[in-house]
């Protein structure tokens, strides 16, 4: 049951990916049709918790990373639902003046993400495409909120394989990185197509007869290929695991679960 005080959820009764998303990552923005659908996917998937948990914790990994390094904007494509341990929320408590421009395809996620972020102002949500980049470029939101002579992160966390090779994603990636200027980096982590996993989207189409959208799950090498323009910092690309585990805690390796890996890079 959310908090009394927690934002109205829109369509309780039709569930939606992202506040399942949100279920497994412990959040409170989430109605019982989601829980169900959360359900429903953990029976066909019960990997799929803990994939969506590695790229938040890569999340927080990678931006405390980059706050570190004196970044104190970031723009992070494909959002979701900035509740349970988002961008906004490791960034400022390592440092309070940082400001993020959130964006998501999802009307209902910018609504509902909007209606959570109110009253926040180092915060905008964009409601955009990530394919259309003018969209977020141009937008008076970001440029009221950002200073592009400073260092910008742009983030794409799970969301690249919303873009079809069609769409050019390494394209993309070069003329986010060359308007956010020169210092820019880009933290990426990308779901890989491992068998499990598609066996996983095989079963759940066929007891629900529901067929997911296409996705373009990548291998490592086909990743590094959308990254061509860019610099790879250390450690490189990596199973996502293992991309600066937290000291003193052993990354989990296991192998039967579904498998990703994420990088930072620079501009070349
Ligand atoms: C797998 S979730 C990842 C959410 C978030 N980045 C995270 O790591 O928790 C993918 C998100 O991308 C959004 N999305 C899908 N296609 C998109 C597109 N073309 N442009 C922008 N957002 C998109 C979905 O609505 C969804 O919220």
């Amino acid at each position: 049951m959310p908090p009394i005080w927690a934002p109205s959820i829109i369509g309780a009764q039709t569930p939606k990916t992202a506040r399942v998303r949100d279920y497994w990552l412990g959040g409170s923005h989430n109605s019982a049709a989601d829980r169900r659908l959360a359900e429903q996917f953990t029976l066909c998937a019960p990997q799929l918790p803990y994939l969506v948990r590695t790229h938040r914790d890569f999340l927080r990994r990678a931006v405390t990373r980059l706050v570190h390094d004196g970044v104190r904007q970031f723009v992070d494509l494909g959002s979701g639902i900035p509740a349970a341990g988002n961008v906004h929320e490791v960034a400022q408590r390592l440092a309070p003046e940082c400001r993020v421009v959130y964006t998501d395809i999802d009307p209902v996620v910018v609504t509902e993400s909007r209606e959570l972020l109110a009253g926040d102002t180092r915060t905008a949500y964009l409601h955009a495409d990530v394919r259309r980049p003018e969209h977020i470029l141009d937008s008076p939101d970001l440029h009221g909120l950002l200073d592009l002579d400073e260092p910008v992160a742009l983030l794409a966390i799970d969301v690249l394989h919303h873009v079809p090779d069609s769409a050019g994603p390494a394209e993309l990636l070069t003329t986010y990185a060359d308007a956010l200027g020169p210092a820019c980096q880009v933290a990426l982590s990308h779901t890989c197509p491992d068998e499990q996993l598609l066996d996983a989207i095989a079963l759940y189409s066929d007891i629900y007869h529901q067929p997911l959208p296409e996705c373009a799950f990548r291998s490592a090498a086909e990743v590094g290929d959308l990254l061509v323009a860019f610099e790879v910092s250390e450690p490189g690309l990596v199973p996502i695991p293992l991309w600066l585990p937290d000291p003193d805690t052993e990354p989990d390796q296991n192998p039967e679960y579904f498998s990703g890996c994420a990088a930072v890079a620079r501009r070349r």
